[in-house]
């Protein structure tokens, strides 16, 4: 057991290293810290595309600023696994665009998951969670990680029974939620800080917005590549979002392993299929794919390139590519480009002061 484990000393350094620069910029140290930016924000981001909802949250359970600060105060509680050393930000790093670097996570007494803890952006967006898709909400997906016996494995009344002993907790659920800790209100408030993790200023999210000063020769004919048939990415990974939302097998392994989609459905045809995840900050969240498996971007391109690695259900889109090096090139610069440095480095992914 490792308290150390838990990331908060580096992220409240990042808060703080991020407030001194702002003070310096000022001129008079004097002055207190600006206020923090609010969690929420009602606007659907500029250059999203058009017709994505502005509503991000399920009709019961609106997101509020209160909400979404209780919700940012749980997500970096280890009170909330059994051990009391692991928090949800202990397998999902900030500046990883909250993923995990190792290929899978370590929860409660060392134990390992075998899948790899994905990028946190933008599922304010999402339909369905978990690389099987296996939960349709963000506030179900939410209970999950607290009771699973390798991650926090804790249950979800001991969880409430810890938060509710601490008057601080009491009074940010009363005026959130209007009443004491309970299952459902810690579900939803962890949720509702899951949705406000929203990504949109990217070079390429400028570049959609008209400014291409950081999105030049190499991401514009990598984008267009990433668009063509030859190289088919925006089959399952369409422009905007970078997801279509589905299903897929890409091919990864020959044969065995994970089952994928098929355990959720049952369906033959639904064998080692993924959800498709959006690709926003994907530079920042190797390993790569449900497992991991892929170390590295240039690993995914040669993963591409060969049309996969011959799984007997792999899709028909998924075939040998004829890339040119200049051409493979310009591809990694677009998913570079894909990389929302504001986001990864946001002061307010940290635990609020008390
Ligand atoms: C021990 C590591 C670990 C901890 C702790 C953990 N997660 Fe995860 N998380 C994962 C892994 C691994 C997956 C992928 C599991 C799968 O798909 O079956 C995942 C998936 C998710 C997803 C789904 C993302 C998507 O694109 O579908 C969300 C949301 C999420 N976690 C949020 C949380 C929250 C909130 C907490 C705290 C309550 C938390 N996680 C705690 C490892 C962890
Ligand atoms: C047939 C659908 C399909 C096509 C075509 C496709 N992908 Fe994917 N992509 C997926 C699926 C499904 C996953 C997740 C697979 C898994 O986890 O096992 C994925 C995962 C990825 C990942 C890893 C993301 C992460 O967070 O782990 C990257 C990067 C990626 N794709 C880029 C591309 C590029 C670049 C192309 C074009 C050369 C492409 N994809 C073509 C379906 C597709």
């Amino acid at each position: 057991m490792s308290s150390g484990r838990i990331p908060r000393p580096a992220a409240v350094a990042v808060a703080v290293s991020g407030m001194l620069a702002v003070a310096t910029d000022c001129g008079s140290a004097g002055t207190p810290p600006p206020e923090p930016r609010p969690l929420v924000s009602d606007a659907v981001p500029p250059g999203f595309p058009s017709g994505t909802p502005a509503t991000l949250a399920p009709a019961d359970n609106a997101l509020t600023e209160a909400r979404a600060q209780l919700g940012r105060r749980l997500f970096f509680d280890a009170q909330l696994s059994r051990t009391g050393d692991v928090a949800c930000a202990t397998c999902h790093l900030a500046d990883r665009a909250f993923s995990d670097p190792n290929r899978v996570s370590t929860g409660v007494e060392q134990r390992t998951g075998t899948r790899n803890a994905p990028a946190l952006v933008n599922l304010a967006w999402g339909v369905s969670f978990f690389w099987d898709g296996r939960v349709a909400t963000l506030e179900e997906q939410a209970g999950k990680p607290i009771e699973h016996p390798a991650e926090m494995d804790l249950p979800l009344a001991d969880a409430v029974t810890r938060i509710a002993a601490d008057v601080r907790y009491r009074a940010a659920f009363d005026d959130a939620y209007g009443g004491p800790p309970r299952e459902e209100t810690l579900r939803k408030a962890i949720a509702s800080f899951v949705r406000v993790l929203v990504s949109a200023d990217s070079a390429y999210d400028r570049h959609l917005r008209g400014d291409d000063s950081a999105f030049g020769g190499p991401e514009q004919r990598g984008e267009t590549v990433f668009l063509s048939e030859k190289a088919g990415c925006f089959h399952c990974h369409p422009g905007g979002m970078l997801t279509n939302e589905g299903f897929f097998n890409n091919g990864l392994y020959v044969d065995g392993g994970d089952t994928g989609r098929q355990m959720v459905t049952g369906r033959t045809g639904d064998l080692g299929k993924f959800k498709v995840p959006g690709l926003r900050n994907v530079a920042a969240s190797a390993p790569y794919m449900h497992d991991g498996s892929l170390a590295t971007l240039e690993d995914v391109l040669d993963h591409y390139e060969r049309g996969g690695s011959g799984h007997v259900a792999t899709d028909p889109a998924i075939a040998p590519l004829a890339l040119t090096s200049d051409e493979r090139d310009d591809l990694l610069a677009f998913l570079r480009a894909l990389t929302d440095n504001a986001f990864l480095t946001d002061p307010r992914w940290t635990p609020p002061q008390p």
